[in-house]
């Protein structure tokens, strides 16, 4: 790990020893919060990069009833469409020990993402909070979550603090999204951000040079202030 005024930084070059190294970092943070508090949350991205996280993460050997797991963001699509989070989430963390767990869902069926997410607020208010542990992802645009650059709704998001979630709807995307707000990501004392290939690994270098200056929703996680986060990459 290094850290001088940027964020702790984990280097592995194999995508499955990295996924490994990040499991064991949570599954660490969870047992030490249900040791201490009686249970935990956790707050997972979803896209292609977790597969391997999850993976490992499942076999992780903890009082999995006691840990609450939701998304830091989803497509508004029921669980039946390929690009459900929550499907992917089921599929590959609930699974083995991790199926104990709880999941709390983003998405509410046959309701408008504006008519839902009231109910999302409120399903995730029985969470642990803040959120003990939250994993966020990068797109190759700068988005993290559902924050997506210069999106409607992402400069809302970054603004809310009444409601956990808001809803974003990027033009570079096929379906609505329902985002947990900067507020409550930010407010996660574990934050980890995981990300896999020269691409990211630059665009992400591009922000550490200078994070106040950049527009990039990331960028908000990486300002020297922001203790919190540490970085898991291959690159
Ligand atoms: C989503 C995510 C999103 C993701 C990035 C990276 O629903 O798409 O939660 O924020 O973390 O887009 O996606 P990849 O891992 O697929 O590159």
């Amino acid at each position: 790990m290094t850290s001088i005024n940027t964020p702790p930084i984990v280097q592995i070059e194999s995508p499955v020893a990295l996924a490994q190294a990040l499991a064991k970092t949570i599954a660490d943070r969870l047992s030490n919060a249900i040791n201490a508090t009686g249970d935990a949350s956790l707050v997972v991205s979803g896209g292609s990069t977790p597969k391997p996280l999850f993976e490992a993460l499942r076999v992780h050997e903890l009082d999995w009833s006691k840990v609450s797991i939701t998304l830091a963001d989803e497509r508004w699509v029921p669980e039946s469409d390929s690009d459900s989070n929550a499907a992917f989430v089921k599929k590959t963390l609930l699974q083995d020990k991790a199926a104990q767990a709880r999941f709390i869902s983003l998405y509410v069926d046959g309701e408008t993402p504006e008519a839902g997410v009231a109910t999302v607020h409120a399903r995730l208010k029985s969470m642990a909070q803040p959120f003990t542990v939250l994993v966020l992802g990068m797109g190759g645009d700068g988005h993290t979550a559902s924050l997506f650059p210069d999106a409607p709704g992402t400069e809302q998001a970054m603004i809310e603090t009444e409601s956990l979630v808001s809803i974003v709807k990027p033009t570079t995307v096929p379906q609505a999204r329902i985002t947990l707000t900067l507020a409550a990501l930010m407010n996660t004392p574990c934050q980890l951000l995981h990300i896999t290939g020269a691409e990211k690994r630059a665009l992400l270098n591009g922000v550490l040079e200078n994070p106040s200056e950049s527009n990039y929703p990331i960028a908000r996680f990486l300002q020297p202030d922001n203790d919190r986060i540490s970085i898991y990459t291959t690159e």
